[in-house]
This record gives C-alpha cells, sequence and structure tokens, in this order.
C-alpha cells in the first residue's frame, strides 16, 4: 500500500477542505475527478504570474519560452503512454478528443453500409458522437455482447465483427463497473478486419500504466482532470498516419499552413492541425506537472494500491446482507452498488451527510441501466490517496443507515 499519510500533505483539499466544510473529507469520487498536488497548482500559477504569453505567437522571450514548455509537455505526455510527441494532440479533454476522432476520422472515412461497434458499457461521449456520425454518413452502430458480469471479450467482438465493420471503439476500463478489457486482443481482431481500434481511456490512464505501441491501439483519448491535472486539457493519440489522415474538426489560428481569399487553405501537418486557436496553457503546464507526480509516485504502485482498496472494499461490504454489488470481480478501484430497497441518489445524500462523497445514478452510461437491470447505482471509487480508513467510514455508514434512511424517507 502507499503511504496514504504522506500522499495526502501534497493535496490542498485534505489539509483545507476540512476545516470549511466541519465534516471529514471522504472522497471516493476519484473516477468522476480528482484531487490536484500543489506541484499542479504551482505550475499553473507560475504560467499565470511568471511565464504568461501565447505560443506560436510571438517573437520574443516569453512566447518562445510558452513554445518550449509545450513542447516539454507534449514530450513528457508522449513518454508517459508510450507514444511519439507528433502523435500527442492536446484537446480539452478525453469528450473533445472521442469527438475529433469521430467527426475528423470517422465522418470522412465512413460511409452507407459501414459499421462502429461499441458496447453497452461505453460513456455518453464514446456513444453520442457516433450516433451523430451514423446519422450523417448512413453507416449503423452496432453493439459487442457483454458477458453476463458486463465485461468485454476478445470471443465476443470475434462473433460480431463483420468486414463491414470500419471502428470499433470501446473503454479500456468502463466507468461504472471498472472491467478491464484487453485492448491488444481487441486491437489484433478489428486489425485482422481492416478496421480501427479507438481506445477510452479516461478510466485507465490515470490508473495504470500504459503504452500505446504495446496496445496497438490506433487512438486513445484521456482528460487530464481525472489525473491529478486541471480540467479543461486532454489528450488524443493517434498513430501518425491516421493522424494525417483526419480532418481537423475545429480551425482557425495556430493550425494553418496559409490561406487565401480564393478559400485556398493548407493545413500545418499533426498535432498542430488538431490544435485551433489559443490552447489552454495553464493546464498543459498543469498537465505536465500531474503526469510527473503520478510518475515520481509509480504507475505500477498505483494501480497495486487501488487493486487492494478494491479487493478491500468487497471484502468489507460482502458482509452486509442489505449491500448489492456489482462488480465484485472487475480489475479497477471502482465499487459500484445500491443500499437494498433505497434509490441510488438517496443513499449518496445520506452518505453526503457523513462527509462522503460518491456519485450516484447512471454515470453517463445510460445503455447500461438495461443490462444491469437498475435505474441507477452508487459508486465509490478510489485513487492514490485513498486509504481503508476512507472505506471502513463507507461501510460503516452503510451499516448504519437505517436508522438515517427510515427516519428520511417515511
Ligand atoms: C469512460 C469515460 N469516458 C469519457 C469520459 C468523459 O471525460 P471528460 O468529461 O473528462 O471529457 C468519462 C468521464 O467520466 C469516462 O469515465
Amino acid at each position: 500500500m502507499l503511504d496514504v499519510k504522506k500522499i495526502r500533505a501534497d493535496f490542498p483539499m485534505y489539509y483545507n477542505h476540512p476545516q470549511m466544510q466541519g465534516k471529514p473529507l471522504i472522497w471516493l469520487d476519484n473516477a468522476s475527478t480528482t484531487f490536484k498536488p500543489d506541484s499542479v497548482i504551482a505550475a499553473i500559477t507560475r504560467y499565470y504570474t511568471e511565464e504568461t504569453s501565447n505560443s506560436h505567437r510571438g517573437d520574443y522571450d516569453l512566447s518562445y519560452h510558452a513554445d518550449l514548455a509545450v513542447a516539454e509537455a507534449r514530450k513528457t505526455v508522449a513518454a508517459f503512454i508510450g507514444a511519439k510527441p507528433e502523435e500527442t494532440v492536446f484537446t480539452a479533454g478525453t469528450t473533445a478528443s472521442l469527438n475529433l476522432v469521430a467527426f475528423g476520422y470517422g465522418a470522412k472515412h465512413l460511409q452507407a453500409g459501414d459499421e462502429i461497434l461499441l458496447t453497452e458499457a461505453e460513456h455518453a461521449s464514446n456513444v453520442l458522437p457516433w450516433f451523430k456520425v451514423a446519422e450523417m454518413t448512413g453507416c449503423r452502430v452496432g453493439y459487442i455482447p457483454l458477458t453476463k458480469e458486463g465485461r468485454l471479450t476478445p470471443e465476443n467482438l470475434e462473433k460480431v465483427i463483420t468486414p463491414r465493420t470500419k471502428i470499433v471503439s470501446v473503454a479500456h476500463i468502463t466507468n461504472v463497473l471498472g472491467y478491464q478489457a484487453d485492448i491488444k486482443a481487441l486491437a489484433a481482431i478489428a486489425h485482422k478486419h481492416g478496421a480501427v481500434l479507438v481506445c477510452d481511456g479516461a478510466q485507465s490512464v490515470p490508473h495504470i500504466a500504459i503504452n500505446v505501441k504495446d496496445l496497438d491501439c490506433d487512438f486513445l483519448a484521456f482528460s487530464g482532470h481525472k489525473l491529478c491535472g486541471p480540467t479543461g486539457i486532454g489528450v488524443l493519440y493517434g498513430k501518425y498516419d491516421l493522424l494525417v489522415d483526419t480532418d481537423p474538426f475545429m480551425t482557425g489560428g495556430g493550425m494553418n499552413a496559409k490561406f487565401d481569399l480564393c478559400g485556398d487553405v493548407g493545413y500545418l501537418a499533426p498535432p498542430l492541425r488538431f490544435e485551433a486557436g489559443t490552447q489552454h496553457l495553464a493546464g498543459i503546464y498543469g498537465l505536465k506537472a500531474a503526469i510527473d507526480y503520478l510518475q515520481s509516485v509509480g504507475m505500477d504502485r498505483i494501480e497495486a494500491h487501488e487493486r487492494e482498496l478494491k479487493r478491500y472494499a468487497v471484502e468489507k461490504l460482502s458482509k452486509l446482507d442489505k449491500v448489492i454489488l456489482y462488480n465484485k470481480d472487475s480489475e479497477a478501484g471502482i465499487v459500484t452498488f445500491n443500499i437494498q430497497g433505497i434509490f441510488a441518489q438517496d443513499a449518496a445524500t445520506f452518505l453526503n451527510s457523513r462527509g462522503i462523497a460518491v456519485r450516484s445514478g447512471q454515470h453517463c452510461a445510460k445503455i447500461l441501466t438495461d443490462f444491469l437491470g437498475t435505474l441507477a447505482t452508487v459508486r465509490a471509487s478510489f485513487y492514490l490517496y485513498t486509504s481503508k480508513e476512507d472505506i471502513d467510514a463507507l461501510v460503516d455508514a452503510i451499516a448504519h443507515s437505517e436508522d438515517y434512511l427510515d427516519a428520511y424517507f417515511l
């Protein structure tokens, strides 16, 4: 296990917020977003207080300095996922990255009769852009069946993939149940059938070591704010040839090589082609600092820490008869459950009264509710600063929830 006390000393939310709130802060909503360490906040502040300037737009030292900082950050991000800097595009987050693939690559290459394969467990941002692309191109969206526990397997992809399948777009780790897909095997099947594999890494890149060359995925999307970085910054990795074959989703300054009165336009090569307009420079500074921070702890150690927390939470929650657990066996530090007879949102409101922040509802994966056979669930999700005491607090609150919930609802 990681030394949580030592790690928490780096996170101001742990020493500022409790005093303000007057109750303990038990943050179990890390699949939604994460706290930021001092070094990330310092990097953002450094940009605003010492190094403010635009990049690629000035012939003076400050602007040149910003260019260097962006290039340095791109190198750090690329190395973090085993990519090359020119394959690493800064975006506003996973949603923006997936939309860029859907509209820049999908809409360009798909046609009527083609097929996009997803699963029922995908987040809205890996479903809705594809619906739109299907509407625009006349192609169809299909679903790879999940196993009865909710897992995506290569065998099930093999059963439904056809020569018409051009895109397979799936989460590396799903955000409700936390199952980890074998992206390498899925990519091999997709490639054998001439399809590209898009990987939604929103819930994997922050939690496990990733190497895109080893996974052999064609695109990978993730967000900074889920890995201790700032909101509003994210990444799209794409194999370089595929990025070259992708249209810019947004056009404007900073991404064109030339344009004239007659509409003759030339775009810059990737990744700049996809970075129209002034970039979120403070976000880029912060993202680099977040990745440096995670690497200083070690991704393998973070993964092991979360797995142990997951094991511990499942062991403890399984002992409570009133808890229905939906994902005992999944890999990620995500526990999804309901309290017997209590609507998920009410359970979350009750837990909040104990200072425990969990997510309730459908978690943006609205198709999955039919699969789970329940309208809503409660999700507790962990990170490197989560302790076993946090889980004890959750278990204890649920164990003693009856009086409160009875009083609350009757
Ligand atoms: C699996 C998955 N994909 C995509 C997203 C969207 O991420 P963002 O809101 O940072 O764009 C999330 C966010 O929760 C997610 O969990």
